[in-house]
């Protein structure tokens, strides 16, 4: 067995209150090959600036290959990224987990994907974008003694996802940086509570209890300045009924709903309020999680 490709569905991590904690994974993909050579590190199919050995489907690749205690021999790897990049949907966790996949396959599938979450938790610190990757579908997941133990939760059929994705991006240890490393227990005390009630509306699909739980007070406020338009596209958000927060660490933003036509209701109050320009993605839950496409 020489090559193999992998796909890796887009993620997105928080879904307001569960902070470093919550993820789900959306029907937006990128597909990374594999082949083993003799001849070294070869990237292609995205910018030169992700050509080196720092390129993450690399650095996971060969983690996973040391965790084997086996040799990194050449290999080529080929990306076709769909996730837009640095934007909030998970597209450095993408590479991570096509990455570990593609050297586990490789060398004949002796982790299990437990096993490879664990590898990848370890580079990325906190598991709520991999989980959804690997898993698929809504994922909430704790660090446990150093190992990321996750669940899925069930999700009602009718939510529609509708990303807001911005022409800027935004890097998530910039976002993670204008975070305070202490807070209020009150603020400790909201969160909980508010993300057990958008566990609980995503699985009743009640709209008016998911858009009154999806409500945070230890990330979105910090971040709001980092993203031109923010508060107008939230207020914007807010007088359609969907809920709405900030996908990842952002920029792009998040309006989750079972309205048929937010699209069309946002589209052109969305154009006039706003500097930058956004694109709307609606996208749809992925259940499967990341998927070997083809091994030769
Ligand atoms: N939970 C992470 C954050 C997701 O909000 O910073 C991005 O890696």
């Amino acid at each position: 067995m020489k090559r193999v490709t992998v796909r890796v569905p887009a993620t997105t991590a928080n879904l307001g209150p569960g902070f470093d904690a919550f993820g789900c994974a959306l029907s937006l993909y990128t597909d990374v090959t594999f082949e083993e050579t003799d001849e070294g590190l070869e990237i292609t199919g995205c910018d030169e600036a992700f050509t080196g050995p720092d390129n993450m489907a690399y650095t996971s690749y060969c983690a996973v290959l040391a965790s084997l205690s086996e040799e990194v021999r050449g290999v080529k790897i080929h990306i076709d990224a769909h996730i837009p990049i640095c934007r909030g949907l998970g597209s450095s966790a993408a590479l991570l987990v096509a990455g570990a996949i593609g050297a586990n396959v490789l060398r004949g599938n002796k982790l299990s994907t437990q096993g490879l979450l664990n590898i990848t938790n370890a580079m990325e610190g906190h598991p709520d974008n991999l989980a959804p990757a690997f898993f698929g579908g809504l994922t909430a997941s704790m660090v446990d003694n150093g190992l990321p133990v996750t669940v899925n939760f069930p999700l009602h059929p009718d939510w529609e996802f509708l990303a807001l994705v911005p022409d800027f991006n935004l890097s998530t240890p910039l976002a993670r940086s204008v975070l305070p490393t202490q807070i209020p227990r009150a603020d400790a005390v909201y969160n909980v509570s508010h993300g057990a009630m958008v566990l609980k509306a995503l699985e009743l699909g009640d709209e008016k209890l998911l858009r009154n739980g999806m409500q945070d007070r230890i990330h979105q406020n910090y971040r709001k300045s980092l993203i031109r338009d923010y508060e107008k596209i939230e207020a914007l958000v807010r007088t359609t009924g969907a809920a709405f927060c900030l996908s990842g660490a952002g920029p792009t933003l998040l309006c989750i709903t079972r309205q048929r036509d937010l699209q069309k209701k946002l589209s052109k109050k969305l154009h006039d309020i706003t500097e930058a320009n956004w694109e709307m993605m609606p996208l749809h839950i992925d259940f499967n999680g990341a998927q070997i496409l083809k091994v030769e």
